[in-house]
Formats: structure tokens, sequence, C-alpha cells
């Protein structure tokens, strides 16, 4: 819908660099008829300037609370405490619609507002696939960290970089090593494999069809194991506490899902996900990887390729498919907490 108007937003958390739009994806959607605004950030991988001269207009950190109601606010992260209440149509990953904690909050926000969450999660095709989704690089870096700490020479704590130069580390000192990715089929999997070809290791690949029966016996002859599956309900683990006190060649696991504390957790053999400050989580013998914002550390690529599946969407603001079934979504997630919507927002 031509005439539409999208602010991007700085991003609130300090260590996120990423964004929903890169400067050449922002061009793409002002060509289908948007106006597009960024506030400046001094932490985003791409420069204002960038942004300025794929014809966006610029504007002060923090100017969205400020914007008219009819203004589409665009970010990737959680939004500030303040204001209370939202009255615009917001478009990030809220992590409200599966019960997480303060996702009532959240919603009743945006429904004492008028405002509305059009979920980036929430965005899917008719057969319900997901349009953006940032998982081929948060595989590519999940493996590339296990491979590193593998071969000792993981630097802590980890900080944002280049691919250029994550690939000149994961081929420096190449030593012969099997590695395993579950779930090699979906995108995280297939980042996953492609790191641990770039580093020259061995490469098993396992989705649905291989763990169906499973070869706990095959699973621990590796060195290195990328979980990476999708789960969406309860599974049956692919390691226990008992299972690794088999013989093994298995020293670093890398889960790409962290999914701890749900039943979707496949590695009961921990509880806590790691961190850029503290990356490893040593369990015996065994070391595990469990960052959940993997895409962070590789911001450039991660913005580029999310930015162009999404753009073709945001050019089409806000009459589609997608964005229907992006405010279905809302309004189901409101009714289940018996919050009411106002009126259907897109
Ligand atoms: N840590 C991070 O920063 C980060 C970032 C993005 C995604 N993720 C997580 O990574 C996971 C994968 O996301 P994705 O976008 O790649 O999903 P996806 O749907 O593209 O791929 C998931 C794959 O897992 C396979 N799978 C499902 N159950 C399986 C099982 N029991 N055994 C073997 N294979 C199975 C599916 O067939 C599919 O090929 C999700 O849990 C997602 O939340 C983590």
């Amino acid at each position: 819908m031509s005439g539409a108007r999208l602010l991007m937003r700085e991003e609130f958390r300090p260590t996120e660099c990423r964004a929903p739009l890169s400067p050449d994806s922002a061009r793409d959607v002002i060509r289908g008829g948007v106006e597009v605004t960024v506030e400046r950030s001094s932490r985003r991988v791409f420069r204002d300037d960038d942004y300025a001269a794929a014809g966006c207009t610029l504007v002060p950190a923090g100017s969205w609370p400020d914007a008219s109601d009819d203004v589409f606010v665009l970010g990737l992260k959680e939004l500030p405490e303040h204001p209370a209440v939202l009255r615009h149509r917001h478009i990030y990953f809220g992590h409200a619609y599966k019960n997480q904690p303060g996702a009532r909050e959240l919603l009743r926000r945006f429904t004492e507002g008028g405002g509305a969450l059009l979920d980036l999660e929430s965005l899917v095709d008719e057969e319900g696939r997901r349009v953006a989704a940032f998982g081929y690089w948060a595989g590519y870096v999940g493996a590339a960290l296990a491979v590193l700490r593998h071969r000792g020479r993981l630097s802590e704590p980890l900080v944002p970089m280049s691919r250029e130069n994550l690939d000149e580390a994961l081929r420096a000192e190449a030593e012969p090593s099997r590695a395993l990715v579950i779930g090699a089929l979906g995108r995280c999997g297939r980042g996953a494999a492609d790191a641990l070809t770039a580093a020259g290791a061995d490469v098993t690949r396992w989705d649905l069809e291989e763990t169906r029966d499973l070869d706990v016996t095959a699973l621990l002859d590796h060195d290195i194991m990328v979980n990476a599956v999708l789960a969406t309900g309860p599974i049956n683990p692919f390691l226990t506490v008992e299972t690794l006190r088999r013989p093994r060649r298995l020293s670093v696991v890398a889960d790409v899902t962290c999914d701890v504390g749900s039943p979707c957790h496949a590695l009961p053999i921990y509880d806590e996900t790691t961190t850029w400050r503290d990356p490893v989580r040593r369990i015996g013998d065994l070391d595990v990887i469990a960052i959940d914002n993997l895409p962070s550390l590789l911001p450039a690529e991660s913005t580029v390729d999310f930015a162009a599946e999404l753009a073709p969407y945001l050019a089409e603001l806000s009459d589609s498919g997608v964005w229907r079934r992006a405010s279905a979504a809302f309004t189901a997630a409101c009714a289940s907490h018996d919050l009411n919507r106002k009126e259907d927002h897109v």
C-alpha cells in the first residue's frame, strides 16, 4: 500500500547492532511507495548517512513515541518500559505469543493504547512458513564457536565480528574433526553445516528421518554436535546425563535451539543458556555453548539477509495476507489473555 509510513527505531538493548532494514533494503521499501524514517543510532551496524543516502529521513533516537498514530514502528527486540501504553502498530519480535514471562503485560500495553503488535515471528506465508528469519547465521555462528572451542581457540568474551574474520579463524590451523548437525535441513542447520565445511570438518547431517530411531552410539562418535532442530512439542532427548557416561569422541556441543526449561529441550544435560561473557559451560569433560542471540555476533550479514527477506513485505504495508495473518495472531494472543482489541489494525 503506497503512502504507508514506517519508522525504524533505534534498538533499546545496548549490545544489539543489527537492524531490520539495511540501507539497500530501505531503498527498496521506499521504491514501493512507503515513507521511511530512521532514528539515528551510533551502535547500529550501518551508518546513519547510508540510510539518508538511500532516501530515508533521519530523526533523533527515541523519537518514535511522538510519531503520529498512523506510523508503523519497526524494530527487532524489546521496547523500553515507557511509554506505559502503546498507540502505534509495532513490528518486532515481541516474544509474547507463547505465554512467555511478561507476555500479558506487554499485550495489555497495546490494547490499552489502541496499538498493535505485528510480530516478526508471526509473519508467515499461506503455508505458515516464516517469511523472514535470522536462522542461517545463528547456525553458522553457533557451529563456528563450537569449532573454535574444540581447537582451544575461542577468545572470550565474544564480541560482534565480520564474516571475513570469522572465516579466517575457521580456516586457520584447521584440524581433522567429525561434526554432526541435527536439524540439518533447516535454516540454522544449513548455516551450521556451511560453517563446519568452511572449517574443514567432516560433516554428518541428520534431520527428522535420522532421529526417529536415534543411534546414540553414532551420535557420540563425533567431536562436535550442533543441535539446530525446531521442536514445537515434547521431544525425546538426543543426549542425557546417562548417555554421556558412555565411551565417546564428543567433546563440544553447540545448542542453537537454547530450548532450556521447556518440554522441547532435547539436551537435558544443562539447564541454563550461556552468554557472550561466559560462552561455554563445562559439564564434566563436555563443553556446551548455548547462546540465545547468536546472529547479533555477525550483525552485518544477519541484517543484510534478514532485511532482504523482510523488505518486499514492508513495501506492501499493510494490505496483504502476511500482515492480515500477523494481525490475526495478535488478536488471538490478546484473546487468550482476555484482553480486547479496539478494532482490526491492518
Ligand atoms: N540461538 C539463536 O540465536 C537462534 C537464532 C535463530 C533461531 N534459533 C532457534 O534455532 C532452532 C531452529 O530454527 P530454524 O529457523 O533453523 O528452524 P527451521 O524450521 O528452519 O529448521 C528446523 C529443522 O529441524 C528439523 N527437526 C525438527 N524436529 C527434529 C527432530 N526431532 N530431529 C531432527 N530434526 C528435527 C526440521 O525438520 C527442520 O529441518 C529453533 O529452535 C530456533 O528458535 C536460535
